[in-house]
Formats: structure tokens, C-alpha cells, sequence
């Protein structure tokens, strides 16, 4: 189960402690920070506030791309409330960015800055389709991008003025892909024959043209069926081991959401910042999801080349 560790000012730019909040971070725990640990304008905060969600109701969240500079599912009508949102979620990914340089320096050499986003819906009791769902406990895993082993590191902020987010956690992934190995069935590992590369290179084909297939490792693979498992099976979500966490106005936290078990139960108005971490850049390769995997199944499940490209 999840500890929530607090990052107090002051503590995290210590050299002694360089290493400290990765390892936290692998050890399936969640780094607390009581007070926003950077600059952010209370005119941002403002504005964030009077933003609501446009687009597809399917649609989560507000993103922001930033490797195109990009705001998707935002109200469009009006061209510079819209320029205006970009602004700021562009300052609060080179906030968060520039931050985590300092408190997780063995990671920020190779990561990827993944996408940004801004969570205006309050959570509780919100209505989404049941494997959207935010308020059931679930292991994060992309279903259109796969990672290949690539891990999910996420940053958020919670700027609504007077309510906290709750968070409900349960057991880690090491445990829950013991138990529900037999459930979800171990994944087919890597076939490096020549039909497999065939394979390959075909659905790489198709990825460049408008046809888009998401290319899956094995690990991938399992890790989404994990993902709708969880929040599909009933009997998990209420008898499963639960701690419950409050995250006041203006504090962050960090956490592998591909390792914790997660529900954001209640919570209006916050912030995040995805981050892909390089498993050779982890301090204890062996407690990420695809070790632990390769592990009980035997396997191997990524393939090397496509994780390179995920960071290409
Ligand atoms: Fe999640």
C-alpha cells in the first residue's frame, strides 16, 4: 500500500537526499508537497477557474501537447481565452518541468515531457462511461500510445480555492498482478521471427499513414486489459484494501500511476503534468510493472527498439 511522503521546503534541493524521492517514488509511494513548490500567478489560477470543458463529452480532459504546442477539448469559440489557456498551461509544464529537474534530477536527463492537463469536472459523482471512470481504483495505461515499458509519472496541483481532491489507493502492481495473473492471462512475449517482424513492420506502415493502429507490446497489451479489469470488476472495487488521502488547496503530489492503484473520488479543478520515465534511468528497474510481468510470466514482453522510439 501507498505511504504519502512529505516533501517539505527546503528538503528536496539537499544533496544527501538526491536520490531519496526517486526510490519513494519506485517503492509505489506518494511524494506530498503541502504548498505549490513554484511560482503560480493567482491571475492563472483565476482565469483556470472560469474555464469550462468543451468538446466530447468522452473527452477527459483540457490537454496541452507541448511537443506541438497544442490545446485540445477547450471551449474554441473564443480565439483568445483560448491563446490565453494555452499561455498558462504552457508556464505550468515548464513550472513543473523545471521543478522536477531539481527533486528528481536521475530521472530529467532522459524523460520525456508528455502531455499536460487541466481537470475543471468535479469528480464526485461525475458521469463518464465505466472505463473512463476517475473514481474507480485502477493502474493508469495509455490505450492509443503505447509505452513499451516507458513509465507514467505524474505531477498534480490542486488549485480549487476551498475543497481538497480525495484520493482512494490500494495495493501496489506487484501484488495485484499476482493475484490477477490468472485472471487477466500473462501477455505472449516479443516474437522475434520473421513473422513477427513482418508484423512490425507492417503496423509501423500503417502508423505513418492516417490509419492509426497503436502498435502494443505484449506489455502494453496486458497492462490496458489490467486497466479495464479493475474498473469492470465490482467485487475488487469494494472489497479491495483502500487508504484515503486528501490533497488540500494549493499542494502537488507525484506518483508512478502505472504502479499505484488510484481513484480521484471527489475534486474540482486540478492540474497535471505527465512525464515518461526511461526504465534505465529507474533506480530499481526491478519493481516497474514490466519487471515484475517479465518475472511471473517468463517472458520478455517489450520490444527494445520500439521503447527506444517512444523517446525518440
Ligand atoms: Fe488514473
Amino acid at each position: 500500500m501507498a505511504k504519502k511522503i512529505v516533501v517539505l521546503d527546503g528538503e528536496w534541493n539537499r544533496p544527501e537526499n538526491r536520490f531519496k524521492y526517486c526510490e519513494a517514488l519506485e517503492d509505489g509511494n506518494i511524494l506530498f508537497f503541502p504548498t505549490t513548490p513554484f511560482d503560480f500567478p493567482q491571475e492563472e489560477i483565476s482565469f483556470l477557474l472560469q474555464q469550462k470543458q468543451g468538446g466530447s463529452a468522452l473527452r477527459k480532459n483540457i490537454a496541452y501537447k507541448p511537443h506541438v504546442d497544442q490545446i485540445t477539448n477547450h471551449e474554441t469559440r473564443d480565439a483568445i481565452a483560448a491563446e490565453k489557456l494555452k499561455d498558462i498551461l504552457r508556464s505550468y509544464s515548464h513550472r513543473v518541468s523545471a521543478f522536477l529537474q531539481a527533486v528528481l534530477e536521475p530521472y530529467s536527463k532522459s524523460w520525456k515531457l508528455d502531455y499536460a492537463s487541466f481537470r475543471p469536472f468535479q469528480e464526485k459523482g461525475r458521469k463518464l462511461r465505466l472505463r473512463a471512470r476517475n473514481d474507480l481504483l485502477h493502474v493508469d495505461a495509455f490505450p492509443t500510445r503505447p509505452l513499451h515499458g516507458a513509465r507514467i509519472l505524474r505531477f498534480f496541483t490542486n488549485i480549487n480555492p476551498t475543497e481538497n481532491r480525495s484520493w482512494a489507493t490500494s495495493k501496489g502492481f506487484a501484488q495485484l498482478a499476482q493475484e490477477f495473473a490468472q485472471e487477466i492471462s500473462v501477455p505472449q512475449s516479443v516474437d522475434y521471427g520473421l513473422k513477427g517482424r513482418l508484423t512490425r513492420k507492417v503496423m509501423q506502415f500503417l502508423q505513418s499513414t492516417i490509419v492509426k493502429v497503436p502498435l502494443r507490446s505484449p506489455y502494453d497489451a496486458f497492462m490496458l486489459k489490467m486497466h479495464h479489469f479493475m474498473k469492470e470488476n465490482c467485487r475488487f472495487q469494494e472489497s479491495a484494501p483502500k487508504d484515503y488521502w486528501e490533497f488540500p488547496p494549493g499542494s502537488c503530489w507525484a506518483v508512478f500511476t502505472d504502479q499505484v492503484s488510484h481513484a480521484a473520488l471527489a475534486g474540482q479543478y486540478a492540474l497535471e503534468q505527465t512525464f515518461l520515465i526511461h526504465p534505465s534511468a529507474l533506480l530499481c528497474p526491478e519493481k516497474s510493472p514490466v519487471s515484475v510481468l517479465e518475472r511471473l510470466s517468463g517472458r520478455n514482453l517489450v520490444n527494445p527498439e520500439l521503447l527506444e522510439q517512444v523517446f525518440a
